[in-house]
């Protein structure tokens, strides 16, 4: 019997978790957002039949409902997925997993306590380059990864003008909880070790400059832009193993460059998607590449993928009903967004206060 799914939010995004969960052989019931009129333009362009004004209505009407994917703004990913755990559903949550690490910690208690699935959509992890790279962790090729450094940085790439994007309330910050793609993926690699300390820095210039606006977002919405524009940290973690991190939206470098670097006791390695302009894929170049000594040679080994334009986010979603119906483990789990979360907040704390901030 196929996995029956509510799509909670209208938004691009939903586009993606469509395909995915389709081609993992999930039948999407119906589409819930607070714009009555988004839910229903949104079924009509992906052909599901219902549409909702409301969450409670989707719940009370589709009782049948295994799951739910969550696509909102960040500050309702975790009282809504808590509601629907509360149901017996299911959830899938975009990232970030909440706006800060007390909110993950309530989806978790609420999953334990419902013995359902909690997963979070770190689509980076199922990108062909992700997949690959994990192989050579797994099979020993790359041995202790000692240090790595997570990039998502951008010139002019502000998601809109005060939209929910640069709306401290509604958003939980800027790029460093928006773009923490890379720090997810860095710790994925490296095992996900258990944070120590967190020290770093936040930047606000240029974020109410319209100059520095990406393609994304709502734009000029007339609201607050009171989040960062660039973040830069440095973490420690018990294992000895250290990472460091640089994300913007806005600052002063040549070009996007998404990308994780890692030194390995058996090789080095380097994940990187270097787009032409700020969020427009047709111009990027992917590289996926490993570093090691033979022989006394220094031998650079360039993995060659299957190109993935999504950045892995409709597989991402396929794996959320693969690990519902058994036939695949589960690519990230609630433990890894607790921790995750817990260095995003110490960051936070260590801008304001200067010092290096235990996790
Ligand atoms: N993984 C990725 O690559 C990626 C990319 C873009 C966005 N996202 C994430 O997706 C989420 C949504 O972003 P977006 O760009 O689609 O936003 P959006 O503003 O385009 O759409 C959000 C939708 O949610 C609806 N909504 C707001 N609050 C709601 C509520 N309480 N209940 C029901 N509906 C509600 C809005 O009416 C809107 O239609 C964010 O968490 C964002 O971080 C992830």
């Amino acid at each position: 019997m196929s996995i029956k799914v509510g799509i909670i939010g209208a938004g691009g995004m939903a586009q993606y978790h469509i395909a995915g969960f389709k081609q993992a052989g999930a039948e999407i019931l119906a589409i819930a957002d607070l714009n009555e009129a988004a839910a229903k333009a949104a079924a009509e362009r992906y052909g599901v039949e219902k549409s909702f004004g409301s969450v409670e209505t989707m719940f009370d009407e589709l009782p049948e409902l295994d799951a739910v994917t969550i696509i909102v703004p960040n500050k309702f990913h975790a009282p809504l997925a808590v509601q629907a755990l509360n149901e017996g559903k299911h959830v899938f949550c975009e990232k970030p997993p909440a706006i800060d690490a007390a909110g993950v910690q309530q989806m978790k208690d609420a999953a334990e306590k419902a013995g359902k699935i909690l997963m979070f959509n770190f689509n980076n992890r199922a990108r062909p380059e992700s997949f690959a790279m994990r192989e050579y962790v797994e099979n020993g090729t790359i041995g202790k990864i000692n240090s790595a450094q997570a990039k998502w940085i951008r010139r002019t790439g502000i998601p809109g003008f005060g939209g929910w994007f640069t709306n401290k309330d509604l958003a939980g910050g800027g790029p460093l909880i928006d773009l923490l793609h890379m720090v997810d993926l860095s710790m994925y690699l490296m095992g996900y070790p258990e944070p120590a300390y967190v020290l770093g820095q936040t930047f606000s210039d240029f974020i109410d400059d319209k100059n520095y606006k990406g393609p994304w977002g709502i734009p000029d919405a007339g609201g607050p832009t009171d989040v960062e524009s660039a973040a830069h940290g440095f973490v420690t973690f018990k294992t000895g193993q250290v990472l460091t991190m640089q994300v913007s939206w806005a600052e002063l470098v040549k070009r996007e460059e998404v990308s994780v670097v890692f030194q390995g006791t058996g090789a080095g390695g380097k994940i990187e998607r270097l787009f032409g302009v700020d969020g427009l894929d047709e111009t990027s170049i992917d590289s996926c590449e490993l570093y090691t000594q033979e022989g006394g040679n220094s031998v650079n080994r360039s993995v060659l993928t299957e190109p993935c334009e999504d950045m892995g986010r409709s597989r991402s979603a396929a794996n959320f009903i693969h690990s519902i119906t058994g036939k695949e483990k589960p690519i990230n789990t609630p433990d890894q967004a607790l921790s995750l979360m817990k260095i995003i907040d110490a960051l936070y704390e260590s801008a304001k206060t200067g010092k290096p901030v235990a996790c």
